[in-house]
């Protein structure tokens, strides 16, 4: 049966390995792309309709966006570059939500960049990213553009605020793995962000050294990945989470994972993400993996294998 040809674009989610939250106020955060996708194919037709397969829902026009709004502001964007009659985008993405892994920013970037093809314009990378931010604004109130970036970019970045992101050529031993955790508790991003912020404005000077030690994380562990150094890593991401712990989005859910993990032989293990919930990233030595993830299994929704890939969004024709 003939069909008509779609454009769809693939887009990673991402792991941030040091700096969530120190990042919204401009200190460097370190975070790299992984194989799991956000997926949207587009085809023509003669009005918008906007279709998430996860959420189950369905826009085309008459009913209240929802969740789905973030999309809408996009495509009002594009077609300020070119008038957009209509057209048929179907998402689906198996990265979870709310877990940490930049769901939301995955699936801007894979709407922005499978619109644009569509509509044929002459897009860069920069465009993406740049039309993607202003839907985790909608989604995330004060975001960093730390999550449309790598996910437009991939491979494993040093990200500032304001600022070019620096790739960083990572040495990876072979027999050491990163173990995704996810507590299946949803949390909402911008409710993380305005607590930290909220306790920014209230404690300044104290936090204000809090963020200097996340920034000298930071610069240690561009090192540590450079050359391939896993105790120095592991080493870091602990102090990380115990600053993630000290800002407050740690919950009993993620400590008794932290805690376990690291009892059972894990280099490092932290919170990723906005916290609150979430997941927790493990370092640990391939032949570990199987004692720590029996240990935690009980306290987790999923427990993710992921790897880093050094390409983010792609578009291709289907
Ligand atoms: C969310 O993935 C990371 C945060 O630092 C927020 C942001 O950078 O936008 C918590």
């Amino acid at each position: 049966m003939y069909s008509m040809p779609r454009v769809c674009a693939y887009a990673p989610g991402k792991i941030i390995w040091f700096g969530e939250h120190f990042v919204v106020l401009g200190k460097p955060a370190i975070a790299s792309a992984v194989d799991v996708y956000a997926k949207t194919c587009i085809e023509s037709s003669n009005r918008i309709i906007i279709e998430s397969k996860n959420l189950g829902i369905k826009y085309s026009g008459e009913e209240e966006p929802g969740p789905l709004k973030p999309l809408l502001k996009i495509t009002e964007i594009v077609g300020k570059i070119k008038p957009v009659k209509g057209f048929h985008a179907v998402i689906d993405s198996n990265i979870p939500v709310a877990s940490g892994m930049g769901s939301s920013a995955a699936v801007s970037v894979s709407f922005t960049a499978a619109l644009l093809r569509h509509l044929g314009i002459d897009y860069s990378r920069e465009l993406v990213s740049r039309i993607a931010f202003e839907a985790e604004k909608i989604v995330h109130g004060k975001p960093s553009g730390i999550d449309n970036t790598i996910s437009t970019y991939g491979g494993f970045i040093v990200y500032q605020k304001n600022k070019r992101f620096r790739r960083i050529r990572v040495k990876w031993p072979e027999d050491y793995i990163l173990l995704v955790a996810d507590t299946g508790i949803e949390r909402s991003t911008k409710v993380a962000v305005e607590k930290v912020l909220d306790l920014y404005r209230r404690r300044t000077r104290i936090m204000k050294k809090v963020y200097d030690v996340a920034g000298i994380l930071v610069k240690e562990a561009i090192k540590a990945l450079r050359k391939g150094d896993v105790k120095l890593l592991g080493d870091l991401m602990n102090i990380n989470h115990g600053l993630l712990v000290s800002i407050g989005v740690a919950i009993p859910e993620t400590e008794v994972i932290v805690h376990k993990a690291t009892r059972s032989g894990a280099l490092g293990a932290k919170i990723t993400g906005a916290g609150l919930g979430g997941s927790v990233i493990i370092l640990c030595h391939i032949k570990k993996a199987p004692q720590i993830v029996s240990i935690i299994e009980e306290h987790v929704k999923r427990i993710l294998y992921v790897r880093p890939v050094s390409k983010g969004v792609r578009v291709k024709i289907e």
